[in-house]
């Protein structure tokens, strides 16, 4: 956080009250700069470390035509989980080839979307989807990559790891019960199917390496299982996303090139083992993208006091631009971008505008005494599954987001209008 001769918070390289007056409140920003810096912690990682590699945004932390343009700029590949994201794709004419497919319920349309576009990979995730599979590559003769999903026992919670005795997911094939090795020997026959790889994503919002050092050991005692018994190598190892980042004070996330560099280890390590081949390395950070890259700016509205109890700060948003804390009880830090020079010495909660109690941004949260309506309120670290859960909660149009980089902004997604919304009704008579 800085500050410039005003007192107003500047973010990016610019001030947000003038952001905030150019293009209203509530408003997403995001720092290109921070963006590309993350991506690049990630992929000068696998650089150095001299192992081929995909860096795959995954997409569903924030999908948009800008956006995307950004992680196609920085040598990313991209998870897509719907049609809606490949189309989002498709519309920032992202490399076909380096986008792969997730999802744990797969139509034959979003296959067959994948399919025509020839799309990188598909990350298969259960024996329905295989049959949708086998059915559209045969009859349309065409060939396909495939990753099997596979749940290696892994359960990661946000600050350490547990390990499950059995596994209750519902994304991929269990290794423990040997569903996933059936699958594989499903799959394999299949002339127009080529099984690259595995891939797992053991959570999110890890800080911990442990429980990414223990998957990689997990997948490889499986790997050796199919080599031995099946001659099978796998190409690539996809070790999902979930690097955790900091949204408090609390959060001790480790330096993005670390998780890199311990997966990579561990990998060669267990490949020596075993006497494997090094596989290429594929990840797929959403959080740690655009997580800490994105600020939301609020007006503040009504203040309301409880002598004795508390203050509530309502701004013009809420769980319609940010559902985490309603959702997740996630915790997030704010400033008054407009009030930086006077310290922060009263405690408010600052509430969304939608009816519902539960529509609490932040609680207790330090604020300057002198906090008012009027006042711009930014919410740090608002980057990741802001703007991509948002939804219309009481009819409230979505935010705008917009684009800072080199002391400019860019209004990216315009804010949506009250017609917008209705755009889809139709009237009944
Ligand atoms: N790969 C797969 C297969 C995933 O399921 C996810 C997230 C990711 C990658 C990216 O995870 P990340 O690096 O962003 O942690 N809405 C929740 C997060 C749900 C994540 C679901 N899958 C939130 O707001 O915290």
């Amino acid at each position: 956080m800085s500050t410039n001769k005003s007192n107003h918070l500047h973010f990016g390289g610019m001030d947000m009250l003038e952001l905030a007056q150019t293009y209203g409140t509530p408003l997403y920003v995001y720092d290109v700069h921070k963006i590309r810096e993350n991506a690049k912690a990630f992929v000068d990682t696998f650089k150095q470390l001299e192992v081929p590699f995909q860096v795959a945004y995954a997409s569903k932390a924030f999908s948009s035509v800008a956006m995307l343009q950004v992680a196609k700029q920085e040598g990313l590949s991209l998870d897509v989980v719907s049609q809606g994201e490949l189309y989002t794709a498709l519309q920032a004419d992202f490399p076909v080839e380096r986008i792969h497919l997730h999802g744990n319920n797969k139509s034959a349309e979003e296959l067959d979307m994948a399919l025509k576009h020839k799309i990188g990979c598909i990350v298969v995730d259960n024996f329905y989807e295989i049959s949708l599979l086998e059915n559209l590559v045969n009859e349309y003769q065409q060939a396909v990559n495939v990753l099997l999903r596979v749940t290696p026992g892994i359960e990661a919670h946000t600050h350490d790891y547990i390990l499950t005795g059995q596994e209750d997911s519902k994304f991929g094939f269990d290794l423990s019960n040997g569903q996933a090795e059936q699958a594989l020997l499903q799959l394999l026959p299949n002339e127009n199917i080529n099984v690259m790889g595995l891939h797992c994503h053991i959570g999110s919002q890890i800080f911990e390496t442990t429980g990414f050092v223990m998957a990689v050991q997990k997948l490889y005692q499986t790997m050796n299982h199919w080599y031995q018994t099946h001659h099978y190598i796998p190409e690539v190892l996809n070790l999902g996303g979930g690097f955790g980042i900091k949204y408090t004070e609390e959060d001790e996330p480790k330096p993005l090139a670390q998780y890199a560099e311990v997966l990579v280890q561990e990998v060669k390590k267990q490949a020596g083992h075993f006497g494997l081949p090094v596989p290429e390395i594929w990840i797929e950070p959403g959080r740690a993208i655009v997580g800490d890259a994105g600020i939301t700016l609020y007006s503040v509205v009504s203040i309301k006091e409880i002598p004795g109890v508390r203050t509530y700060v309502s701004v013009n948003g809420g769980m319609t631009d940010n559902i985490r804390p309603a959702l997740y009880n996630a915790k997030y830090q704010a400033v008054v971008a407009n009030k930086l020079h006077e310290a922060p010495t009263k405690t408010v909660s600052v509430a969304g505008k939608c009816c519902e109690t539960g529509d609490m941004l932040i609680w207790d949260e330090k604020v300057p005494d002198s906090i008012e309506a009027g006042d711009i309120l930014a919410i740090f670290s608002t980057g990741a599954y802001g703007y991509s859960m948002s939804n219309n909660y009481n009819r409230f149009p979505k935010p705008a987001v917009v684009f800072v980089e080199n002391g400019q902004s860019q209004l990216v997604v315009k804010r949506e209008s009250y017609q917008s919304l209705t755009q889809n009704d139709l009237s009944y008579e």
